[in-house]
């Protein structure tokens, strides 16, 4: 039976409908919400393509079941973290640094990178990394992205 969710996305109070509460929160948002910022790329928490923040911490929304979700808890994706006028200074950093070739896993890269430059705002080249380490671009991407997560952290 279908059962009402209330979360808190990009500042915003939304309610879905949804059949199963440990359904992945990667889905709710893509496919309930149509954010698709958010993408899916291996579901087993592998690659990052799907992180989102929640309350400021980078999550794998691919397996994040729904349930663990707490209403008042601030879930923000890609969409949310900026606008076109005003980006989020690591999306501004990627643009200036064209650190994308397909795009695919950039959602992670962005959400990994603005989650760890809240808590280290000057790292190293091998501290921003090591915080990518685990964020996988099967287009070899990751010099120019290094590159844009240091610009941004000198903003
Ligand atoms: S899709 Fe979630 S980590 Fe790969
Ligand atoms: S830019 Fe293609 S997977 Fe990273």
């Amino acid at each position: 039976m279908a059962v009402s969710k209330s979360l808190d996305v990009n500042g915003k109070r939304v309610s879905i409908r949804i059949d199963d509460p440990e359904m992945p929160l990667l889905y709710a948002l893509r496919d309930n919400l149509g954010l698709k910022g958010p993408r899916f790329g291996c579901g087993l928490a592998q690659c990052g393509a799907c992180t989102v923040h929640v309350d400021g911490k980078a999550v794998r929304s691919c397996v994040t079941p729904l349930s663990s979700i707490k209403t008042e808890q601030k879930v923000v994706t890609l969409e949310g973290l900026g606008t076109p006028q005003k980006p989020h200074p690591v999306q501004k950093a990627f643009i200036d640094e064209q650190a994308v070739q397909c795009g695919y896993c950039i959602n992670g890269m962005i959400m990994e990178s603005a989650a760890f430059l809240a808590t280290n705002k000057k790292p190293t080249e091998s501290q921003i990394k090591q915080a990518l380490a685990n964020n996988l671009c099967r287009c070899g991407t990751h010099a120019r992205i290094v590159r844009a997560v240091k610009r941004a952290s000198a903003t």
